[in-house]
């Protein structure tokens, strides 16, 4: 492969949205941040330059980081974070992936602003397992809030209780047309009778899943992320936030304007959050005065739209891209994900307590120095290697609530051999209310093997699990009142960060990381770091 380079350069940058205008952290004063172009097989180095008031980290989401731990990103799991005025090089080699991905800050609430497309192309002269499209669009889904996303969140700690909801989804960094704010148009793809689209979505939002559809065009799947699945056709996408879905449209009509739309879903009970993004799919040579075609999105509740979307993922499972799916397993765990409510004297909007997430009951603690670090330097008293496999108590998950609600804390880490394999079972509690939760593990690609509603059953849902051509992924939605149940093989050194990727549940505490141990081999562990690894 060759080499790559860029720069990416953090900078405060004013902009305006619904009307009203604030500054933003950004790479390179964009928004959405720069695509970064690769081939399988490419080393990439990119230097980040902090020119910000805040600590910076920025992740590489899905890039499997085989033995480069130092270059995943997330702050004090695996780096540092680059402190103001400071620079670091990440340097990784991408290797048996090809697709989309993304990257984003992984630091505080910065990734609200901070991101960007990773586009992967095959090694040169390997094809797409589908035909070729004509033209390849990165499409961004992102959300937008009017005030200060770091002062949203602060003020939500203060208090014990949920974040404002954010005012705006966005297609490529807009709203589009349906805000209540005329004055700005939403993003524009212009398209051409009888040729091929191939959209690169990303869902970048911090917070929402959500629904994707263009007005009188389906949409062919072909790869999830930077996986190839078996093509299928659907009116909607569903997209977590950590998920990236190439989806083939081709543009079939002569004229027209037609509405593309990215709307929330949530089938949580107490969930409300109505608020779509549009853009416009403009075929060239359209009059102006030509209305737009609209479509209307699914109910934000629509789980069956979901599961139907879900449902139909599979691994393509070729001879050229075989599903290695784990057969026998020496890790079984079982982890609940959900919300818990703890003691806080001083939040007083919260009446002395505050919402926290856990797994297992555990609220995972942001160590003050990096766990690669620790562990890579054998520095003691930073983690403890006791994160439990299994619930420590166990109860009917989506049935009534315990008594105590309360979690307890650490920054506990569970511990794989190298090459081990992992089945891992994601269990919804319920506790608080029914919540999808779009889990997302660092330094891997899961099978997502099983998945039901109510309480998993160990001794039945087994028999329905396919292992055979399930999809692979890196971020897998916990369905709401449910469980889904993931294989993997440990064959990645280090210390790899697993969470929600709702980023409230994040700073709540739905975390964990995963201590893979170095193995014996010469490709075995992970490589020295690099000599301008951030200091904490
Ligand atoms: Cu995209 Cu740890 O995150």
């Amino acid at each position: 492969g060759s080499v790559r380079r860029y720069n990416f350069n953090v900078v405060m940058k004013q902009e305006n949205r619904l009307c009203s205008s604030k500054p933003i952290v950004t790479v390179n004063s964009q928004f959405p941040g720069p695509t970064l172009h690769a081939r399988e097989g490419d080393t990439v180095l990119v230097r980040v330059v902090n020119k910000v008031k805040y600590n910076v980290s920025i992740h590489w989401h899905g890039i499997r980081q085989l033995r480069t731990g130092w270059a995943d990103g997330p702050a004090y799991i695996t780096q540092c974070p680059i402190q103001p005025g400071n620079n670091y090089v990440y340097n990784f080699t991408i290797t048996g992936q090809r697709g989309t991905l993304f990257w984003h800050a992984h630091v505080l609430w910065l990734r609200a602003t901070v991101h960007g497309a990773i586009v992967i192309l095959p090694k040169l002269g390997v094809p797409y397992p589908f035909p070729k499209p004509d033209v390849e669009q990165v499409v961004v889904l992102g959300e937008w809030w009017k005030s200060d996303t770091e002062k949203v969140i602060n003020d939500a700690l203060k208090s014990g209780l949920a974040p404002n909801v954010s005012d705006a989804h966005t297609i490529n960094g807009h709203p589009g047309a349906v805000t209540g704010c005329q004055s700005q148009g939403g993003f524009q793809l212009s398209v051409e009778n009888g040729k091929s689209y191939m959209l690169r979505i990303i869902n970048a939002a911090l917070n929402e899943e959500l629904f994707f559809k263009i007005a009188g065009h389906k949409l062919t799947v072909v790869e999830v992320d930077a996986t190839y699945v078996k093509p299928f056709t659907t009116n909607t996408i569903v997209i977590a936030p950590g998920q990236t879905t190439n989806a083939i449209i081709t543009a079939s009509k002569s004229s027209g304007k037609f509405m593309m739309a990215a709307s929330p879903f949530m089938d949580s009970p107490i969930a409300v959050d109505n608020k779509t993004a549009t853009a416009t799919l403009h075929y060239t040579g359209t009059l102006s005065t030509t209305s737009t075609t609209l479509t209307i999105p699914p109910p934000q509740n629509s789980t069956a739209t979901a599961n139907n979307f879900i449902d139909s993922l599979r691994s393509l499972n070729s001879k050229k891209f075989p599903a290695n799916v784990p057969l026998k397993i020496d890790h079984s765990l079982y982890f609940t994900v959900g919300l818990g409510i703890n003691a806080c004297p001083t939040c007083k909007a919260g009446n002395g307590s505050r919402v926290v997430a856990s797994i297992n009951n555990v609220t995972f603690v942001m160590p003050t120095t990096a766990l690669l670090q620790a562990h890579y330097f054998n520095k003691k008293g930073v983690f403890t290697t006791d994160f439990p496999g299994n619930p420590p108590v166990s109860f009917n998950y989506t049935g009534a609530p315990p008594a105590n609600l309360a979690t307890s804390s650490g920054t506990k880490v569970y511990r794989l051999k190298y090459n081990s394999t992992v089945q891992l079972v994601l269990q919804d509690t319920s506790i608080i209310s029914p919540e999808n939760h779009p889990v997302h593990l660092h330094g891997f690609n899961f099978f997502a093997v099983g998945k039901g509603l109510g309480n998993y059953n160990p001794k039945v849902d087994p028999k329905n699990f396919n292992l055979v051509d399930p999809v692979e992924r890196n971020t897998i939605g916990v369905p709401s009142g449910g469980w889904v149940a993931i294989r993997f093989r440990a064959d990645n050194p280090g210390v790899w960060f697993m969470h929600c990727h709702l980023e409230v549940h994040t700073t709540w505490g739905l975390k964990m990381a995963f201590l893979v141990d170095n193995g014996s081999g010469p490709n075995e562990s992970i490589l020295p770091p690099p000599k301008d690894l951030p200091k904490c």
